[in-house]
């Protein structure tokens, strides 16, 4: 729906402040960034400081780290299917690698395993490329070019951003593979937004020193997932694709190395058993268990899977205590709440303004301490703007792009926002956004160590199932860098470690998910809950709290 009338009579205070605010844009004024101190007593207001949204596993390798309860709660939960119904002995398929997630990591992996000799098998719960990636939109980091940048200086906006606690391994190799990736995406066929002489467009996110963004308008995600399944279709003699088939648990061998999985067919309903000599796990994140409440931009399959099944199967996850909230999410319309509004919008220019139309942090703060800043100005400040739904949001001020950078640059920059608006009765290059942080990313999950090897022999991890690289915070535009760098290495030693040992492979076994439920039983927790979850659930309908699961409180739909 377009804005409603008093919507309007408040964007009016917006279009006040804009003319001096472009005006010092023009001149290179900024607002100045926050001091370290001033950033400490920002982040107060993040999510992840609520200590009571935590608790300490009881279970498990990381018994006794502090994670948020929904994490935890399908972390300590019962397995889909009684190990002692399944037969093991004659596997319905056998492969050399077997891939789990059809998104960017998972794809990557299997075009990288395959190039190293091996079949490969990916099986994924929705389509192949039903996922985040297809879904991200700003752009992804690298040093290219004929930009003034280095991996150092990736390295360390990479380490600032996630409070110098990353695993520098994990971002060393992350940002030195990143030249070569952007590569390999145009060799592939990508299209990226170049100048007219062929170089590629950068700009900066939040965090960044440099200009290293990468991107393909706003559908850069989606420009990325379309290269890269078109070459794994290419590929169809050696890299099979089995959609809408999810795993439900890890298979080990007798003598504790990786050995496939246990699959479930949505349509049929049918459990597969899947004998492979090397496994990726590329379930990607867990936006749709709506931690604390907060509205998500991720897709539907993003429930935790992979970090379910590997965790069962003894490996343990780190940096799961801090969840990134990405600071602008649509908050209304409603029907579009949650939406990822690229940060791109604030890289080339617009600000964010409160409900007095004034300015009130540097956009390009990292991500969690502008989140932490919005919710500050909604809170504390009470300067937050009501939507018609009882929430609160800010402005996004998009219209002063146009100002900034000419008229028309907000459709051409911003297709994909630009049509969904258009759809509610809304220009965006005329009237301003209203956002509020959203759930956007799994910062942790499974221990994984720079070539995608976990503690488990066979078995890889590639992409947001896995925790390290980017500490306790990420900067934009390092998730896709992440699931192609990761997703390629972890591919191509899952390829390698296939072709050279996964042929001593012993007798299949499910014993891990035995003793695992046996501890959950000896420590009392998880009797009533399965995982891993595969779909949210919204069909929990409450009326009276507008309650639409048992953990989101969004509005209704
Ligand atoms: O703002 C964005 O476009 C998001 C990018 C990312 O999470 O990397």
């Amino acid at each position: 729906m377009p804005y409603p009338q008093a919507l309007k009579e408040l964007i009016k205070k917006v279009e006040a402040t804009r003319p001096e605010r472009v005006a010092r844009k023009k001149k290179g004024e900024e607002v100045p960034f926050m001091s370290l101190d001033e950033r400490a007593a920002t982040l107060q207001f993040h999510p992840d400081v609520k200590e009571e949204g935590r608790r300490a596993l009881l279970v498990g390798p990381s018994k006794g780290y502090r994670l948020a309860h929904e994490y935890a709660d399908l972390l300590e939960a019962m397995p889909r299917v009684d190990p002692d119904k399944v037969d093991l002995s004659t596997p319905h398929i056998e492969t050399d690698v077997l891939v789990i997630g059809g998104g960017g990591a998972g794809t990557a992996a299997a075009l990288l395993a395959q190039e190293q000799g091996a079949k490969v098998l990916v099986a994924t719960k929705l389509r192949h490329g039903d996922a985040n990636t297809m879904m991200a939109e700003g752009g992804i980091q690298g040093c290219s070019k004929g930009h003034k940048d280095s991996p150092y200086y990736h390295y360390l906006d990479v380490m600032g951003g996630g409070h110098f606690v990353n695993v520098p391994e994990l971002v060393e190799t992350l940002v030195t593979e990143a030249p070569d990736v952007l590569q390999w995406l145009e060799h592939l066929g990508m299209n990226f937004s170049k100048f007219p002489d062929g170089r590629l467009k950068t700009m900066h996110g939040g965090g960044t020193s440099r200009k290293r963004m990468h991107y393909a308008a706003d559908i850069t995600g989606a420009e990325i997932m379309r290269t890269i399944r078109d070459e794994a279709r290419n590929r169809a003699a050696d890299i099979t694709v089995l959609e809408f088939s999810p795993a439900v648990e890890l298979i080990l061998d007798d003598q504790g190395k990786c050995a496939g999985a246990l699959l479930y067919n949505m349509e049929t309903e049918e459990y597969l058993v899947v004998r492979a000599k090397a496994v990726v796990m590329a379930t990607g994140g867990s936006g749709r268990l709506h931690v604390q409440s907060f509205m998500t931009t991720n897709h539907y399959g993003a429930t935790f899977d992979g970090v379910v099944m590997a965790y069962r199967a003894g490996v343990p996850v780190c940096f799961l205590h801090t969840i990134q909230y990405h600071p602008t999410g649509v908050v209304f319309p409603e029907q579009a709440e949650g939406i990822l509004i690229t940060e791109k919008f604030r890289g080339i220019g617009a600000n964010l303004v409160n409900v007095e139309g004034n300015q009130f942090v540097n956009e390009r703060e990292p991500r969690d301490v502008e989140a932490a800043a919005i919710i500050k100005e909604c809170t504390k400040k009470g300067l937050g703007v009501p939507t018609p739904t009882g929430r609160f949001g800010v402005w996004l001020d998009s219209p002063m792009i146009e100002d900034l950078h000419g008229p028309g640059t907000v459709e051409k920059e911003f297709p994909g926002k630009h049509i969904l608006y258009e759809r509610f009765g809304i220009d965006i290059s005329k009237e301003p956004m209203l956002i509020y942080p959203t759930l956007h990313y799994q910062n942790g999950g499974l221990e994984y160590q720079s070539d995608g090897s976990t503690r488990i022999a066979g078995l890889y991890v590639a992409g947001e199932v896995g925790g390290g690289v980017h500490g306790e915070n990420r900067l934009m535009g390092n998730s896709l860098l992440d699931i192609l760098v990761f997703g390629r290495l972890a591919g191509a030693a899952a390829g390698v470690y296939a072709k050279a040992k996964g042929a001593s492979l012993g007798k299949l076994s499910l014993d891990h998910v035995r003793v695992f439920t046996k501890e959950l039983q000896e420590s009392k927790v998880g009797a009533d809950r399965v995982s891993p979850l595969l779909l949210p659930d919204y069909t929990l309908l409450d009326t009276k709290s507008r309650q639409l699961t048992s953990h989101y409180v969004g509005s209704l739909r």
